[in-house]
This record gives structure tokens, sequence and C-alpha cells, in this order.
């Protein structure tokens, strides 16, 4: 299967994603188009969005998986940021590294399992090498469980475990892939990558 995705600029990606969040019921705190350019304004940033036909309409073309990520620095000033470099000291080196951190993603339950996010993300990965980059970040919940499959699938290595005081479901996970010569090599989808807007 070929895969067709958008790669956005800030002002229409954050739309973008804002429109697709409403689609995840299953997630309470959903991203506003502000938010997003909040997070991602003045910082290297990647947004990606996988498009495929209704079923029951194929002449239409809908959004329906999605990932976001940004550069994240040794030293950053907005709080919820700060914290997380905090809590990734002695998990990742970043002394003249370039880390990317996966913030948001996810692919629609109808569209689930028919390799939109392995698409996505090894579309991320091939521009965060060509813009630099070393190791990609992300950070799930224990009770994720497709998550913590996917991104077992996709090779994302666990580099930190904190376990939540109360209620271990609530544990975070931290993972990261190193960027490397064969990363590419080791990509498996098909991609048609369109700069949107063109
Ligand atoms: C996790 C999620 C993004 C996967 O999206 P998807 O488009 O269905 O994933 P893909 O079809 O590209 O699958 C990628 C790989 O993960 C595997 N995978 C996907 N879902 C899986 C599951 N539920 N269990 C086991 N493996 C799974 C696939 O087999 C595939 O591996 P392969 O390429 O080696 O065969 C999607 O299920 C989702 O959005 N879930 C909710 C999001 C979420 O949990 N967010 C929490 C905040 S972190």
């Amino acid at each position: 299967m070929e895969h067709r995705i958008r790669h956005y600029d800030l002002e229409q990606g954050a739309l973008e994603i804002q429109y697709i969040e409403e689609f995840f019921g299953e997630f309470p705190r959903k991203k506003t188009a502000s938010d997003i350019r909040g997070r991602l304004a003045g910082r290297r940033h990647c947004i990606l969005m996988a498009e495929a036909p209704l079923p029951e309409d194929p002449s239409v073309v809908v959004p329906v998986s999605f990932k976001v990520g940004h550069e994240l620095h040794a030293h950053e000033l907005e709080p919820k940021l700060s914290d997380l470099v905090a809590r990734l000291q002695g998990a990742i080196r970043f002394d003249g590294r370039r880390v990317l951190y996966s913030w948001i993603g996810g692919t629609r339950r109808d569209w689930r399992g028919q390799g939109h996010f392995r698409a996505l993300t090894e579309e991320q990965e091939a521009w965060a090498l060509s813009q630099g980059f070393d190791e990609i970040v992300v950070k799930t919940k224990n009770r994720f469980f497709e998550m913590r499959a996917t991104l077992d699938h996709l090779q994302f290595e666990v580099i930190k475990y904190e376990r939540h005081h109360a209620d271990n479901h609530e544990s975070k996970v931290y993972l990261s892939k190193r960027l490397g010569r064969d990363t590419l090599r080791r990509h498996r989808s098909r991609r048609t990558v369109v700069r949107a807007p063109a």
C-alpha cells in the first residue's frame, strides 16, 4: 500500500491537528490550534498527516493519522518542557546532539492497523535525519497498550520507566530511537509526501 502523507507548515498544520484531534474521543485533553502554535513556534518542528479514502466513498480523501515532533533543547524555559528535560536526565544525552521530541500522534480508529502510523514514523525519521537530528524521544503511559505495542514494533527502546506513586496504570514510559546510517535502510513503508500548502 502506498501511503499519502502531507507535511504541513505551522499555521495550516495547527488547524489540521485541532480538527483530527476531535476524532480521538478516548483522550480528553485535546490540543487546540493555539496550543500547537504556542508549543511549536520558534522551534524546529515537523507536522505530518496521512490521508486515506473514506470506505463508503473512496472519491473523498480524509486525514486519518498524524504525528507531530519538535526539537527539545538541553535548556528549556517552558515549564512542561523543562520538566521533561529534567526527567530525561541520565537517559538522554543532549551535549552537542540534536534531540527530537515526538510530541503527539495517533490514528483514527477505523484506519488502525493499516500501516499509517509506521509510514508517518518513518517519514518523521527521514525528516529528522535530513535536519541533523541524532535521536527521537517519545513519552507514553503504561496504560496505553496499543501505543506501547506499536512503539515496540517500530523499534523504539525503553530508556526510562517512572512509576506513578498510587496507580501503575499511570506510570510513564520514555522511549527513544537513535538515528543512524541504517535507519532509512530499515524503513518498510511506501510513501508519497506532499508539502502543504503547496
Ligand atoms: C497506536 C496507534 C497510533 C497505532 O496506529 P496504526 O496506524 O494502527 O499503526 P500501524 O498500522 O502503522 O502499525 C505500526 C506497527 O505497530 C503494530 N501495532 C499497531 N497497533 C498494534 C496493537 N494494538 N497491538 C500490537 N501491535 C500493534 C503493527 O502491527 C505495526 O507493526 P508492523 O509494521 O511491524 O506490522 C493507534 O492505535 C492509536 O492512535 N492509538 C491510540 C493513541 C494512543 O494510545 N495515544 C496515547 C498517548 S501516547
